[in-house]
């Protein structure tokens, strides 16, 4: 029997940080031998907010190296580059064709990033996620893991299959609908300055995240100075306390411990001890993924071969998928 199929991604813009790692990327490698994995770094994506043409190749590989780091398994996935794959911008484009405005105007994080951006703000940002809608159905991803920030984007994708389908299927099922696969902890890790938001690589303040690739010395003292309240006692669940929620939350599933262990091994600390506890656990969890990240990014040629390898996987893919939506459309293909 065939795996079900997983694509999923991460835009190339900043550095990773906690969030993206325990809403995301943890939860790819934890769920990859029961599926068929695409993992793409969605490049095209990093450019609808102003970016810089010097740092972007390098920070895709980056991105690349860490999915490997973090413990993304060849044998089990395919890792490959958005822009590598043409298919994903010309999918796109067929989807915006069908796709009312409307439905774009209404995305949360398009309102908010706009809002954010000011007045020059391009048509890109805008599509952004009818190409999300593109990497996902080019593949017939059965699921798609991502943090809870994502859910509206899965939605809209969905409703991008429904009117294709009902517009151009004749009765088949053309496109296929995914299911986003949203894990309830850690789908939304929040700030260590206000824990009311979520944890960002927008954020001004490199103090509200702690990153992948933070040092030691860093991540001591973003915890030490991380914000927290004046209640005795640490909680689960508590609504007043959404830092204590969130910090306990980091170290659960940084320790691996189950949430009951946490709740009583901490119910008596004091914010100063469950500090200590939590930075020495943070640097544990990091420091093997940190090492084999920088051991991947010194041999260019390696990393090089892999998106090569997964290029030439995703495009046979993609291809096909490309050309059955084409022949929908009434598209005469060349010979
Ligand atoms: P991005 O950094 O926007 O490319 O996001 C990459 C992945 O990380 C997506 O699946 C997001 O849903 C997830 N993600 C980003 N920020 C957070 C967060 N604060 N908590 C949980 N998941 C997140
Ligand atoms: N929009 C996603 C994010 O910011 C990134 C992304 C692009 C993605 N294409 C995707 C995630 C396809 C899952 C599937 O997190």
């Amino acid at each position: 029997m065939t795996k079900p199929r997983i694509l999923s991604g991460v835009q190339p813009t900043g550095n990773l940080h906690l969030g993206n790692y325990l809403g995301a990327i943890r939860n790819w490698v934890e769920m990859q031998s029961q599926y068929d994995n695409y993992f793409c770094v969605v490049d095209l994506h990093a450019i609808t907010v102003p970016h810089n043409p010097a740092t972007l190749a390098q920070n895709t590989h980056a991105i690349a190296a860490l999915y490997l780091a973090c413990g993304i398994d060849l044998q089990y996935s395919t890792i490959f580059v958005q822009s590598h794959v043409s298919a994903h911008a010309e999918l796109a484009w067929l989807l915006n064709c069908i796709t009312p405005m409307n439905w774009l105007t209404d995305m949360i994080q398009f309102k908010e990033k706009a809002l954010k951006q000011g007045e020059n703000v391009g048509v890109g940002l805008l599509d952004y996620p009818v190409l999300m809608a593109a990497d996902i159905l080019l593949y017939k991803a059965d699921k798609v893991p991502v943090g809870e920030d994502q859910k509206q984007h899965l939605e809209l994708t969905r409703d991008i299959v429904d009117r294709f389908n009902h517009q151009f299927g004749k009765g088949e099922k053309i496109l296929k609908s995914p299911q986003p696969l949203i894990r309830k902890e850690g789908a939304r890790i929040m700030s260590l300055t206000d824990g009311t938001k979520k944890m960002s690589k927008s954020d001004p303040s490199e103090q509200s995240r702690i990153n992948i690739l933070d040092s030691p010395e860093d991540i001591t003292k973003k915890i030490r100075k991380c914000k927290t309240d004046t209640t005795p006692g640490l909680t689960f669940d508590d609504p007043e306390r959404p830092e204590c929620q969130n910090l306990l939350t980091l170290y659960m599933l940084l320790s691996g411990k189950a949430k009951d262990e946490v709740a009583a091994e901490c119910a008596d600390m004091r914010w100063g001890d469950f500090k200590k506890l939590l930075t020495e656990t943070t640097i544990n969890a990091l420091q093997p993924i940190q090492d084999k990240y920088h051991e991947i990014m010194a041999d260019k040629s390696y990393l090089e071969s892999i998106l090569r390898e997964g290029r030439q996987k995703a495009e046979l893919v993609a291809q096909q998928t490309l050309k059955d939506v084409k022949t929908a459309l009434g598209y005469s293909l060349p010979l």
